[in-house]
């Protein structure tokens, strides 16, 4: 295994741009023989190890340099696999994942005996989801034919650091902190581009923990409750959740006039200064959260020093693209 400490990396992991049925074959494998795989998911790509295996876990946490107090979310091919992981699960977490299954939400529950310490990061919770990423979803059913009961993965980046929604990306990100057994499926840009919604099952309603594509009236709307406040003594930790997160190198300022060098990301319809770089010109909102993160890690490409977000205004993906746009930036 390449240290992260060694200086003189040698990327060596395998890049498969082609997903046949042989080379998922031979992920779901991988995982469980304990190496790690990169695959696309719709939201952002993961970094998966066989969730019951400690040390492919441990892997994973050494790879990212994230600490290991951090949870991490189990990605499984379908809802009735969720008791495998999680106990007490309230009526209406069943409709949630019925109506957004597979999709771009994570849902929180007690954890099961299965979810051991290392993935919950010695919380009481455990954090489920059903991806929507055909190729995601072909590699969890593969790993559960093996015997497999989840796929640990958190975002495939660097602690702190932008998601990736391009294989390409997670290879510049990890290449050098993966080693030769380990595999980057190469699935196209993520339809999303921004982290699933994680809605908190644990209390009498539900409580969303982390803006997504799922967005809060969606499921107010499934679920009939207004949220949950926070009754809880022992609050739970959700590092996506730290204020500073989703950071490129380069300085992000929001809704300031760009200045000539700068990157600028804004919505088509406002102009580019002169001098100015523009990093993104999404169409409309949707647009704007798939290019959001490929065009933070362009403007870091180009040793950009500033870029200048113009915040999308409005309720749904807009609430998503402003609270992931102000962690970029803090
Ligand atoms: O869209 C996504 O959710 C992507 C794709 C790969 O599925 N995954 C992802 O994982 O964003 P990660 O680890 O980068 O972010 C997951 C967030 C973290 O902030 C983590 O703390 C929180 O989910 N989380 C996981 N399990 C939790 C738990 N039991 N309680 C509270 N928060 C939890
Ligand atoms: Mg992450």
């Amino acid at each position: 295994m390449n240290s992260p400490q060694n200086d003189e990396r040698i990327p060596s992991m395998s890049f498969f741009s082609t997903c046949t049925a042989d080379v998922i074959a031979q992920a779901a494998k991988a995982l469980k023989d304990g190496h790690l795989v990169a695959f696309p998911t719709e939201t952002v790509y993961g970094l998966g190890a066989d969730a019951t295996n400690n040390e492919a876990v441990a892997r994973i946490y050494s790879v990212k340099g994230r600490p290991a107090d951090h949870p991490l979310i189990v990605h499984i091919s379908s809802m009735e696999d969720m008791g495998e992981w999680a106990s007490d699960i309230p009526e209406y977490a069943i409709k949630l994942a019925r109506e957004f299954w597979p999709g771009p939400m994570t849902l929180i529950f007690k954890r099961s005996e299965l979810a051991k310490d290392f993935i919950t990061g010695g919380q009481e919770t455990v954090g489920v989801r059903v991806p929507q990423h055909p190729i995601a979803l072909a590699l969890l059913e593969e790993f559960k034919k093996l015997g497999g009961k989840g796929v640990a993965a958190p975002s495939a980046n660097r602690f702190g650091a932008v998601s990736p929604t391009t294989a390409e990306a997670v290879e510049e990100e990890l290449s050098n902190y993966l080693s030769e057994q380990d595999l980057i499926l190469d699935g196209g840009p993520s339809q999303v581009g921004v982290e699933s919604t994680i809605v908190d099952c644990t209390s009498k309603k539900p409580r969303i923990l982390r803006l997504g594509a799922t967005t809060n009236a969606m499921v107010a709307a499934i679920t009939g409750l207004s949220f949950s406040e926070s009754d809880r003594t022992e609050e739970i930790r959700v590092p996506g959740s730290l204020v500073s997160h989703y950071s490129p190198k380069a300085k992000v300022e929001l809704d300031v006039i760009p200045q000539p060098g700068d990157g600028l990301i804004a919505m088509a319809a406002v102009d580019t200064p002169h001098g100015v770089i523009r990093l993104a010109s999404p169409i409309n909102i949707e647009d704007f959260a798939r290019e959001l993160y490929g065009a933070l890690r362009k403007a870091d490409r180009l040793g950009l020093t500033g870029v200048a977000i113009v915040q999308p205004t409005g309720e749904g993906l807009a609430e998503v693209i402003r609270d992931r746009v102000t962690r970029a930036s803090a």
